[in-house]
């Protein structure tokens, strides 16, 4: 809800209120896995959402998360930031793996 619903919608159908201002269609997050012929694709997800892995280019709409959660750990140093910006990167993950759709 803090960092995703604004374009993702509240029950994650790509249908937030930010959405209409973009000029790409923003994501249905309950189709990922029908998709990908049923199989929810875990890691491709974490590296979307992390964004600092290379997949996508900077400027994209969907914001770089990994970079944003380890900014909002101030000055808690490297790895306990990176630990916490991971855990909630695979927190995120599993609980778009939760809301597909049959
Ligand atoms: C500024 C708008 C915006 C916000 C905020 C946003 N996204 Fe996105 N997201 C997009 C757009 C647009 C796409 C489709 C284009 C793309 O894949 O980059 C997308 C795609 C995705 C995808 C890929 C879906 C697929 O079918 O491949 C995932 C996963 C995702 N977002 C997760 C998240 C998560 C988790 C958050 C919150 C931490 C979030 N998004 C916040 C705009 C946003």
């Amino acid at each position: 809800m803090n960092a995703c619903a604004s374009c993702h919608g509240a029950e994650a159908k790509g249908d937030g209120p930010l959405a209409e201002f973009l000029t790409v269609e923003v994501s249905d997050l309950t189709q990922i896995a029908a998709r990908n012929d049923g199989v929810f694709p875990l890691i491709d997800v974490i590296h979307i959402i992390d964004g600092r892995t290379g997949g996508r280019p900077h400027g994209d709409p969907m914001p770089v998360w990994g970079q944003r959660f380890k900014e909002a750990m101030g000055e808690a140093g490297p790895y306990a930031s990176e630990i916490v910006v991971r855990g909630r990167i695979l927190s995120l993950a599993y609980y778009i793996e939760s809301i597909q759709a049959e």
